[in-house]
């Protein structure tokens, strides 16, 4: 018999020691960086699943690419490449490299945002929200409402909510220069968008003459959560699935750091010439020159690689199982999770695991920190402490629908002895979840706080 187990469609050529540390010694790195995870050397943590955000191992194929990638200033070999994948995937004439996602948020968002204007998207993702509120722009969220429940299976959780968006359209018109979607819905518990959902979506974007923009950095999960789920995808590749996909929108941003395999990478795709050359105007003051935007030749020709590796089914079928294997351990010990199970990461309810932590002491925090404690391991807060709004007038506070602990896994780096172990010690840690401790700030930045506060235990 064959067990169900995601056996991994590749073998390891390189490896890299991990070392797991005392509970002394994280106990001191805990205390040395305020509580916060962000803060914590990654050679003091076992098992690293803080993103899954430019911690992809690369195959030996893109580590070729980096001895073939051509350095020109201007013209690169690599940068044509990468233009030509870009441009077969996605369907968008104009290409423009930045060197990860948030510069192309930057680079889209100071163009077209100032006080007045909103942005509607199925769900933000936290860069994407702060450069448009840096701007002055309303950063709306429209999730379906089964996103907002936990416990709700829903095959597509990730779907922009059609009803509210051509209602915001209506009411806000003239003041709405782009609608974005997020695919997968990272902040939602990263669950996809149907196809159906995009086409509709497109269509009252067409409808009220506003141009459609995929946030795309899990597209290549996001399409193979439709040749799985959706009707009239199981015989159509997955590449044939994006091309379908892109050909709804009018343009796309990517991190590469996501589906594309690479370390480091990004790019700005669409069919508008002009609004293109604002941005390529602007990349070279804050980039550098259009055809290698903030990255190296290299770096251009491993994303030219990975963007294809990124749509293998094969491994897309390893991936996600992946990932669905590490939730389905982690329900079988009774942990309550977000539902179904994401493309690139397992969601933990940090208000159901640590009912007796209030929001405003931040309960996925404290579960972090108590991961790390306990083993080792990291993981990434979505909720209170990333999301939390204060009013400027009132000062008071507005807490997000979900605690979340994001359980990022990094894309072909960890077996699934990894994941077992990463299980095992979430479920200890569950089982005494009475002794978890509420925090406090004694440190928060003005903006994206969570990188750098600083809290102690209540
Ligand atoms: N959009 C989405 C949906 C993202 O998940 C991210 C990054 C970005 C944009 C920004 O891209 O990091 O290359 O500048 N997400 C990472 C994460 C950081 O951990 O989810 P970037």
């Amino acid at each position: 018999m064959f067990m169900n187990i995601p056996v991994e469609p590749f073998r390891i050529k390189t490896v890299e020691r991990i070392r797991q540390t005392t509970r002394e010694e994280r106990e001191a790195y805990l205390k040395e960086a305020g509580l916060n995870v962000f803060a914590v050397p990654s050679e003091s943590i076992f098992v690293d699943l803080l993103t899954d955000s430019g911690t992809s191992a690369m195959s030996d194929q893109q580590w070729g690419g980096l001895l073939t990638g051509d350095e020109a200033y201007a013209g690169s070999r690599s940068f044509y490449r990468f233009e030509a994948a870009i441009r077969d995937i996605t369907g968008f004439p104009q290409v423009i490299p930045t060197h990860q996602g948030r510069v192309a948020e930057n680079l889209l968002f100071s163009t077209i945002c100032r006080p007045g204007i909103t942005i509607p998207n199925n769900t933000h993702f936290d860069t994407t929200h702060a450069n448009v509120a840096a701007n002055g722009a309303d950063a709306l969220n429209l999730p379906v409402p089964e996103a907002l429940h936990p416990e709700t299976e829903h095959p597509f959780k990730g779907n922009m909510n059609l009803e509210a968006l051509e209602k915001v359209l209506t009411e806000r018109k003239g003041s709405i220069p782009l609608v974005a979607m997020t695919v997968t819905n990272n902040s939602a518990g990263g669950q996809p968008v149907s196809m159906e959902n995009i086409k509709a979506t497109s269509q009252i974007c067409r409808k009220h003459g506003v141009p459609f923009f995929f946030d795309c950095a899990r597209y290549a999960e996001n399409c193979w959560f439709i040749h799985e789920r959706e009707a009239g995808y199981k015989n159509k590749k997955v590449i044939d699935i994006a091309r379908e996909m892109f050909s709804y929108a009018d343009g796309c941003w990517m991190s590469a750091k996501k589906d594309a395999l690479v370390n480091i990478g990004g790019f700005l795709a669409m069919k508008d010439e002009k609004l293109a050359q604002t941005l390529r105007n602007k990349l070279i003051l804050i980039e550098g020159f259009p055809t290698y935007g903030g990255l190296a030749g290299r770096d251009l020709e491993a994303i030219a690689i990975g963007l294809y590796e990124g749509l293998d089914e094969d491994y897309l079928k390893y991936r996600t199982e992946q990932v669905r294997y590490l939730g389905e351990m982690l329900m079988a010990g009774g942990v309550p999770l977000v539902k179904p199970i994401g493309g690139h990461a397992v969601f933990i309810d940090a208000l159901a695991f640590c009912p007796h932590i209030p929001q405003s002491e931040f309960p996925g925090v404290a579960l972090t920190v108590a991961l790390y404690r306990e083993a080792g391991i990291r993981a990434v807060e979505i909720g209170s402490m990333m999301f939390a709004e204060k009013d400027p007038k009132t000062g008071k506070v507005e807490y997000p629908p979900l605690d979340l602990v994001r359980l990022a896994i990094p894309r072909r780096v960890y077996t699934n002895t990894h994941m077992a172990y990463v299980a095992d010690a979430i479920v200890a840690v569950y089982k005494n979840r009475d002794k978890l401790r509420g925090l406090r700030l004694t440190y928060e930045a003005p903006m994206l706080r969570h990188f750098t506060a600083r809290l102690e235990e209540v």
